[in-house]
């Protein structure tokens, strides 16, 4: 980048008049061969990072899930040997927390210390697998903070979940509207409060993950207008299509839209989450991408509790947030960079590497053709599940060239990806920058009333010295 730059001779010249030159998206939120319910989500590292790319997406977070009895540290290396292998483009970790003890205390800070993770994710959902319960939370959180990490949750009330659940099979509801109904957005929208007071109590940055319905998003809006250090980040799938589906009356097409939070039934989800996104409210838009097919989802055939968790969206994440937001006239393309891009890398502790085109940076770069257009179907889609929640969705806004730390993957809209071409990022501690300041300003020294006169001193000396 520059003026005035000698180009080599055979230098290949890209033309993009006409089209949009932006930053490679960041998805912030997959889970690629995650183990999840008794099943393995079939989009694998190399499948899920080219379909990324295929989509305009050059950098991709995932969650370290440890397995029952293994630990974190295990957990990571786990991931770290299959996704190093197979990546086509460039990717990070975060770490869920699943249970607590000084042990695990300690391997956060390893990890932090010595292996580039910067964040860390906690349940409140799936209670008796992952969940962790307020006193747990608290202690992550002090946790995060002492290592000037970034906690995030999954935000929902585990408790009120498992008794609707055990209410509705009693009562005979056995298909996958049950998992709407078991966990109605108010349940969402508790736990993300909760989440946010938590938060703020132990004065430790948040992140919420996959915002999934107004209730939950104007938690978060609220705590940030409150000051607090918390953001949000809802899905492809959420502004995509919505909770309608889970009364379709094909129990696969039902089933294959099962996540949680769920898909909501009020057909204003989308455009609320939208203009949230648009206005700030929220800031990021990850896909959650979780993919698991047909056989696999019919675990729960019988009970909507057993349907393995997760659906699509890395590969049409961009393309979905620019036909709702920037084509919709919604959002404008620079806020549609901010939240497919920018704001993760900022978050992340990315910034200025990933996120934004400047000398000095990565060359993830995409050229937006805005006015082509194209269908989205399982049938034409690169990743490997068989099953696309956005199935027929006609969206202008395709990515014409995706270049991935200098190399065209995606030429003329044909996807030329390379198996493990990627490398692993490190999200360093301590963001200052863009997390940490919003902790600092708020950080008080407990005093209590001085009613001698040698607290009263004591006082004053200390007010002289912070003056
Ligand atoms: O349903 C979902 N979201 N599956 C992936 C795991 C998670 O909770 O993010
Ligand atoms: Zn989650
Ligand atoms: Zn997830």
């Amino acid at each position: 980048m520059g003026r005035n730059l000698i180009i080599p001779g055979g230098t290949r010249i890209i033309d993009a008049r006409g089209k949009y030159v932006m930053p490679g998206g960041i998805d912030p939120h997959t889970h690629f061969e995650c183990e999840l319910m008794g099943a393995k989500s079939v989009d694998d590292f190399y499948q899920g990072t080219k379909a990324a790319v295929a989509g305009g997406t050059t950098m991709i977070i995932d969650f370290v899930i440890p397995r029952k009895d293994e630990s974190l540290l295990e957990a990571y290396e786990r991931y770290r040997e299959s996704a190093d292998q197979k990546v086509c483009c460039d990717y990070s970790l975060h770490v869920a927390v699943t249970s607590w003890s000084p042990k695990v205390k300690e391997e956060m800070a390893t990890l932090v210390k010595e292996h580039g993770i910067g964040s860390f994710k906690m349940f409140m959902a799936y209670r008796d697998m992952f969940m962790l319960r307020d006193p747990e939370l608290i202690e992550t959180f002090k946790a995060c903070k002492e290592l000037g990490a970034i906690a995030m949750v999954h935000a929902e009330n585990g408790d009120i979940i498992a008794e609707n659940t055990k209410r509705l099979l009693d009562a005979g509801v056995t298909g996958p509207e049950g998992h709407e109904m078991s966990r109605p957005e108010e349940v969402e929208a508790e736990a993300v409060n909760r989440a946010c007071v938590i938060a703020s109590q132990v004065n430790c940055p948040l992140y919420i993950v996959h915002v999934m319905s107004r209730s939950a998003a104007e938690a978060v809006d609220a705590a940030r207008r409150r000051g607090a250090c918390v953001f949000g980040e809802t899905l492809a799938a959420a502004i995509g299509t919505d909770g309608t589906n889970y009364t379709h009356k094909c129990w696969k097409h039902a089933a294959a839209h099962v996540l949680s939070p769920p898909l909501r039934p009020d057909p204003d989800t989308p455009s609320v989450l939208l203009n949230m996104l648009a206005k700030d409210g929220l800031q990021v838009t990850g896909s959650d991408n979780c993919t698991f097919n047909a056989e696999q989802k019919a675990l729960g055939k019988d009970d909507f509790s057993k349907i393995p968790n997760g659906v699509n969206g890395v590969e049409d994440r961009m393309s979905v947030v620019w036909e709702k937001g920037v084509h919709a006239g919604i959002m404008d393309p620079t806020r549609f960079v901010a939240v497919t891009s920018t704001n993760a890398a900022k978050i992340f502790n990315l910034y200025p590497r990933k996120g934004v085109i400047a000398v000095g940076s990565d060359a993830d770069i995409v050229v937006w053709d805005p006015n082509r257009k194209r269908t989205i179907s399982a049938q034409t889609h690169v990743q490997a599940v068989d099953f696309n929640i956005f199935e027929g969705m006609e969206v202008h806004g395709v990515p014409e060239y995706v270049i991935v730390e200098g190399r065209v993957c995606v030429d003329e809209c044909e996807l030329k990806a390379v198996h493990g071409f990627g490398k692993f990022v490190e999200t360093p501690s301590q963001n200052i920058d863009y997390v940490y300041c919003l902790i600092e300003d708020r950080e008080k020294r407990p005093r209590g009333v001085a009613r001698t006169e040698a607290e009263a001193k004591k006082h004053a000396e200390e007010d002289a010295a912070i003056a």
